[in-house]
């Protein structure tokens, strides 16, 4: 399979392309247009936000907000978004974490042309699984996320949950300096390691703010890490706080323990028992203060803790006649001939390959064919000193084993492969396409460790 512009657009003719520019160009899918067929019209334009006081960024913002306006569904409908590209350029969204056909996951040249500045793209498809997960483009990475071009999207329960409240906590750490001027980011020296961190750690978009919860209630809590590189390792200073689900799967509710470490692209949604009127508590990464959470009278009887949340709908896999496919994450450490004309560096790899930012063609050449509802145990061999969260588009995986740490198996999209670690994930390939399979450092994305996955 191969995709080059020529046979995208004859996909796209196939799908009805409703725009062609007068340069012949200027290409969007579409659908006849009314407004009754999307929910949401999402812009993506610069902003300008004060992330440290008295000084601007010049951010780049879904919906207006930096991070993205929050997009909400609910399981077993339809999200149809459309989505404007008003920055100086072309990007997609990818929607994290969501099981959705491969022409509406938002990686250029695989599932879709760029979308231009100036240009719209309809998103459209189910919810098949609730939970918390999160949208993002798939073009020039490090800078578009590290801008800002990020956001939740909360799918709620097909019922209503046990949840009377509920908060989103979007993490992000941002590259910039005392007067909010961007840094880079991504440094080579860094991108060969743990990845380029940013140093002004914001919830919601803002520095160490304080969040008023109601007294005596359980809460949601909903904590997205979308920042580029950063591991949190989270904990709350006090309170009662128990796990309801992880990257957007429920899990049979445990206590929050010690720290949970979230990986960057990783979620985690705690029940918190918020403690009575007037007292606070800190969220935290390691010793780290991320929030103060104060809570507030709340005029309501004390709350109780609800029951698990339901599990999606997701393939059991068969491990009796799976099949096992090895990944060995590797660093490279040399710098590529490319990069002495003009290419990207290349400091990471799979399976011996390094995927190539700046080659469309990658994708035409999967490092693995899976048959489609074949059932497949992936063996995840880190042979670096640095942690790589690993995420894989279009299909939910299950974790089964690792040669590090006792695993209760559950089902996510992502997960954070710690130093010389060996991990054991299966899965049905039940999603025809070409899926990418990479790291959510984004710089270690960038310089060579992402993949494309086929179903066939
Ligand atoms: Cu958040 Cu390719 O993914
Ligand atoms: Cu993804
Ligand atoms: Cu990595």
């Amino acid at each position: 399979m191969s995709f080059t512009r020529r046979q995208i657009l004859a996909g796209l003719a196939g799908l009805g392309v409703v725009g062609l520019g007068a340069g012949g160009a200027r290409y969007w899918l579409g659908r006849p247009a009314a407004v009754t067929t999307h929910d949401y019209e999402l812009i993506a334009a610069p902003l300008d936000v004060e992330l440290v006081p008295g000084h601007s960024t010049p951010a780049w913002a879904y919906g207006g907000q930096a991070p993205g306006l929050e997009l909400r569904g609910r399981q077993g409908g339809w999200l149809r978004v459309r989505f404007i590209n008003r920055l100086p350029e072309p990007t997609t969204i990818h929607w994290h974490g969501i099981r959705l056909p491969l022409e509406m996951d938002g990686v250029p040249y695989v599932s879709q042309l760029p979308v231009l500045p100036g240009e719209f793209f309809d998103y459209h498809f189910q919810l098949k699984d609730a939970g918390s997960f999160w949208y993002h483009p798939h073009t020039a990475s490090g800078e578009q996320l590290g801008r800002g071009l990020v956001g939740p999207l909360i799918v709620e329960e097909r019922e209503p949950s046990g949840f009377r409240h509920e908060r989103t906590l979007s993490l992000k750490s941002w590259h910039v300096d005392k007067q909010g001027v961007f840094t880079a980011f991504s440094v080579p020296r860094e991108a060969a390691r743990g990845g380029t961190p940013g140093v002004l750690s914001t919830v919601n978009g803002q520095h160490l703010p304080a969040l008023d919860l109601p007294a005596g209630q359980i809460v949601r809590l909903r904590i997205l890490n979308l920042d580029n590189t950063l591991t949190y390792r989270l904990n709350l200073s006090q309170g009662e706080a128990r796990i309801y689900a992880l990257d957007g799967n429920p899990v049979t509710p445990r206590p929050l323990g010690k720290e949970y470490w979230l990986g960057p692209g990783m979620r985690i949604e705690l029940a918190l028992r918020v403690p009575a009127a007037g007292q606070e508590l800190m969220l935290r990464n390691g010793p780290l203060r991320l929030a103060t959470l104060r809570s507030a009278p709340a005029g309501e009887a004390a709350g109780d803790w609800p029951p698990a949340l339901p599990a999606n709908p997701i393939a059991e896999p068969d491990l009796q006649r799976a099949e096992t496919l090895r990944f060995n994450f590797e660093w490279v450490g040399a710098l590529s001939t490319a990069l002495e004309q003009g290419g990207a560096h290349t400091f990471w790899q799979i399976n011996g390959q390094a995927w190539d930012i700046n080659d469309k063609s990658c994708a035409a050449r999967p490092i693995a064919t899976l048959k489609r509802n074949g059932h497949y145990i992936f063996e995840l061999r880190n042979l670096s000193q640095y942690q790589h969260p690993i995420h894989l588009h279009g299909m939910t995986f299950k974790v089964l084993a690792s040669n590090r740490r006792k695993i209760d198996p559950w089902f996510t999209d992502t997960y954070l492969l710690g130093k010389n670690e060996t991990a054991r994930i299966a899965l049905v390939a039940d999603n025809p396409g070409v899926w990418m399979f990479h790291c959510h450092v984004i710089d270690h994305m960038e310089t060579g460790l992402m993949a494309a996955i086929e179903v066939v």
